[in-house]
């Protein structure tokens, strides 16, 4: 087994918060999905947006939500885990109607090129790096393929890149 389960302690706001959040069609109440230790939840929090984070290798956000939110971010979780449909389901099943889910990856490219460069194992779909810890970058294509496939609701797919990592915006609509 990897241990792609670990919480990362990312100092400051992520990126692809920023970009949403400075386009600004970032809607609160906002849920963090697979947040790490809460950067981007205590970032939002002193912007004045209502902000809950879920992460369930972590104390502090331990406790999956089970209200619905207007913007669900999740936010390089996907390459992490070995089963992405499983999370991404259960990060949309958080999405209220007329909500967003923005989705961001690392690119395959970045996660091939350290894996060359840092002799990681290949392991199925993807890789361990040397703490253990599974990668699987993604292309744009890729992810939208599986956004594409998430149940119940019809979607409008928004693609755009963040540094050159995909990121993938899904609106759920009424049937
Ligand atoms: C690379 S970190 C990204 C953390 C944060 N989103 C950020 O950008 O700083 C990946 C996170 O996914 C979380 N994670 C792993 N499996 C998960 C799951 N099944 N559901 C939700 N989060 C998960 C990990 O605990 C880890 O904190």
């Amino acid at each position: 087994m990897t241990k792609h389960a670990t919480a990362i302690a990312r100092k400051g706001p992520s990126t692809p918060m920023l970009d949403v959040y400075a386009s600004g069609v970032l809607a609160g109440p906002v849920l963090d999905f697979g947040c790490g230790v809460g950067a981007d939840v205590a970032w939002l929090r002193e912007e004045g947006i209502k902000a809950e984070g879920y992460d369930p290798n972590t104390t502090e956000f331990k406790k999956f939500p089970r209200r619905k939110f207007k913007t669900v971010l999740c936010t390089y979780v996907l390459n992490v885990v070995q089963a992405p449909k499983e999370v991404l389901v259960a990060a949309w099943e958080r999405v209220a109607v007329g909500g967003c889910l923005f989705v961001t990856c690392r690119s395959d490219t970045d996660v091939n090129y350290a894996a060359r460069k840092g002799g990681w194992l290949a392991i199925g779909k993807g890789w361990v790096n040397s703490r253990g810890s599974y990668q699987k970058g993604y292309t744009e294509k890729e992810l939208v393929k599986l956004c594409t496939a998430l149940p119940s609701h019809s979607l409008a797919v928004y693609a755009t890149k963040v540094h050159g990592n995909p990121m993938v915006v899904v609106r759920k609509v009424r049937l």
